[in-house]
This record gives C-alpha cells, structure tokens and sequence, in this order.
C-alpha cells in the first residue's frame, strides 16, 4: 500500500528515536512491499527557534493532510523558563486539537524478562495488560488560563459530548479485550468528575456485555501498584491519564517502553512514545527507542490497517526485549543504534520466515 507519513522529530532525544522508528517503518516498506513517503517537519523548540512558533503552520498542514503522523518529544531546559510567551508543549497540545485525536491510547504489558526491572514483586507482574484510553482534548489542558502577579488559574471544563466519546472508545475497546472498564475520576470533590462519571454510566447501558466499575484517581494511583493485573480498559480524563501513565511505565521497566497511538473519529492518527525529550541523555545516543518503535507498530495497525506488519515489529521488539541487546534504563549498556539494528535484524528475520511459510 502507500501512505504519507509525517514525521515530527522535535525535541531532546525526540530525533534519535524518531530515526529508529523510521528505519523501522522503512524496513516494513521494504519487507513487505509498501511505498511510505515520509516528510519531516519542526515542532517545539526546535521550531520555536527557527520559526518563533511551537506549530508552525506549514507542519501542521503537512500533519492534516497525512495518513499518520509520528512525533518524537518536544520541550527542555531551553525553552522552560516560566516567564516564557510560547512553549513548545503548547504546539504538542495545538497538534492534538488540530487534528482532534481525542483518544490517547496507552497499552502496558509487562514483559517477564524485565520483571526484574520493576519496583514489584515478579508475582504483582504476571499477567499485567492494561489498555489505558486517556482524554487527550479537554481538561484543565485546554481550559482558560489566567495570570495575575499573585494567582494563577487553569480552568476544568469537560462537555458530556466529549466525555460520551472517549468512553465509547473504551467501551468499545474493551469488547476485544477483556471487557471490563476501569473509568477512573475525583467524583468525591470536582464537578467535572462528577459529569464524566455519569455520563460514562449512561454510555456503559449501550455496551451491557462489558463491566465498568468506578476508582477515584488517588486510590487508582495505589491500586495499580498493588493489583496492576485485575486491569483491563482503564479510562480517563486528560490529567489524571497523564499522570497515572508514567506511574504505569514503572512497572513495565522503564518509561522509554510505552507507545501511544492518539484517534479521532478519522483514520489519521498521531503517534508517540509517552516519554518526554529526556534532556538528561539527549544527544548521547542513549535513548531507548522501543517506545517510539512500539508506537510505529501502533501506526501500522491504527493508521494505516496492517495488523500482520503491526505484529511482525512487535514480536521483533519482544525478541530484543528478551534477548538484547539492551539500553541503560533497561539495565544494559547498549545505545540506540545497537537497539535498532537488533530490531531491524528480528524484522528481517520474521519477514524472511513469513516470505518461505507463503511461498
Ligand atoms: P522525560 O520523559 O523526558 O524523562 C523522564 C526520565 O525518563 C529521565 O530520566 C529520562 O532520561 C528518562 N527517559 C525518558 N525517555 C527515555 C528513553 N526513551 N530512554 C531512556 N530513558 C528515558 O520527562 P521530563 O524530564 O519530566 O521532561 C522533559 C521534557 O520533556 C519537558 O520539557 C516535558 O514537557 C517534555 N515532555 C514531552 C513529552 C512529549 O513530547 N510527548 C512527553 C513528556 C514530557
Ligand atoms: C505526554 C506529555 C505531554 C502531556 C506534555 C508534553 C504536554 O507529558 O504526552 O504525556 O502532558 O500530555
Ligand atoms: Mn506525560
């Protein structure tokens, strides 16, 4: 098939994963005979510093008219003086507006050879697979902001319609999986927690073969420490998401693990890691990239309906995890490019053994 893929490198170690995800993507073309035409654009601070803005226009029609977009990290010390007039964050949250990518899914599975690696006992571990959908529009991220020389506010608004098709998402979600959805609030204290839980009540009556059962977010956060296998479908607002996410990566072994595929109603979606630009091992060749792979095979799957091609990268990944080699957060020695190049060796192999089984 073919498709326009827009890449958006960005910020910090943004780059360095972004090229391993593209090689990857290359490499599928390749094995499995695609045409991707892959165009690259400025987002964050690195745009801010050519253009002045964090999404320029240009970059962000490029993202409009593509079948998928693949972002890297945007932010860092440079641009994070709080007196700052633009941030590069604020062109990461115009993008996901933009592009109306409601539903940010964040899939955890914890896998046994990294067991080790998690604050949990190896027993917590087992059978761990967690679909987070996370409100990706709305929240305090898009409420009215405002200043003053002693206050701040970030207002909370959520409407029931964007509350009514995140849930859908989930409960939708949930129906190929486990069917059982976790939707996690602060109904105990803030209004708007108040409306998402009833609204995702009214919409859990239309999806009657799947279970919902409510957590407040603060014994949500202890609970997926202490029983991260009884989760299925957990969804949730735009900060709480945020927040409990990276908590989640805890277990998986290290934050540069987790992909994120963000869906709106069209095919197009956006695709990240969930981890920042990591200004503390940028430009060293560090950086884990298996996030950002990972968040490629959710691409191939999401974007662009190549469920075979989505698996191949993923059972390549698990082999790597499995095998090595393996980069520091993960508890090896090896850089980025040692990681890819493993991968890009798993692919090959997959392909050649699928290319024999067919032939
Ligand atoms: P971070 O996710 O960048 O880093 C947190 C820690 O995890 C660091 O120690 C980092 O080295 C490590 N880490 C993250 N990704 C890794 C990887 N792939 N391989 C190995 N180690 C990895 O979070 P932060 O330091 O709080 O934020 C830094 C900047 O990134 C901020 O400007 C923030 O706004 C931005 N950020 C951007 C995104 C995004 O673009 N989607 C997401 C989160 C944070
Ligand atoms: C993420 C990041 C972003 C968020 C920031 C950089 C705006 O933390 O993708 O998880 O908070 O959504
Ligand atoms: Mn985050």
């Amino acid at each position: 098939m073919k498709a326009r893929i827009v890449t958006l490198p960005g910020d910090g170690i943004g780059p360095e994963v972004t090229a391993a995800a593209v090689a990857v993507l290359n490499a599928v073309a390749a094995h499995y005979e695609h045409a991707f035409a892959v165009e690259e654009h400025p987002i964050g601070g690195i745009a801010i510093d050519t253009t002045g803005e964090p999404l320029p226009a240009t970059t962000l029609a490029a993202c409009q008219s593509a079948d998928a977009v693949l972002l890297g990290a945007v932010g860092g010390p440079k641009w994070s003086d709080p007196a700052a007039k633009v941030r590069p964050e604020q062109g990461l949250l115009a993008l996901r507006a933009a592009l109306g990518v409601y539903a940010n899914l964040r899939p955890l599975s914890v896998h046994p050879a990294l067991a080790a690696l998690s604050p949990l006992k190896d027993e917590k571990l087992k059978d761990v697979d967690v679909l987070f959908v996370r409100e990706l529009t709305g929240g305090a991220y898009f409420g009215t902001k405002t200043r003053s020389a002693d206050a701040a506010t970030d207002e909370c608004r959520y409407t029931v319609a964007e509350i009514e098709r995140v849930a859908r998402r989930a409960f939708a979600l949930a129906r190929g999986r486990r069917k059982h959805v976790t939707s996690v609030d602060k109904a105990n204290v803030l209004e708007t927690s108040r409306l998402w839980r009833a609204t995702v009540m009214r919409v859990a009556a239309d999806y009657p073969d799947v279970t919902l059962e409510h957590q407040l977010v603060d014994s949500m956060a202890m609970l997926l420490l202490t029983q991260p296998a009884r989760y299925d479908v957990v969804v949730t607002e735009n900060l709480f998401g945020d927040i409990l996410t990276d908590e989640a990566a805890a277990l998986a072994g290290s934050l540069g693990l987790l992909p994120s595929a963000s869906l709106g109603e069209g095919n197009c979606g956006l695709y990240e890691p969930i981890h920042g630009s990591a200004p503390d091992i940028a430009g060293q060749g560090l950086a884990n990239p298996l996030g950002a792979i990972l968040s490629a095979a959710l691409l191939l799957r999401h974007s662009l309906g190549l469920e075979g091609e989505a698996q191949a990268v993923e059972a390549a990944v698990a082999q790597v995890v499995e095998h090595g080699p393996r980069t520091r957060d993960l508890g090896g020695t090896a850089g980025t490019d040692a990681v890819l190049q493993a991968v890009l060796t798993a692919l090959e192999d997959h392909a050649t053994t699928r290319r024999a089984f067919f032939s």
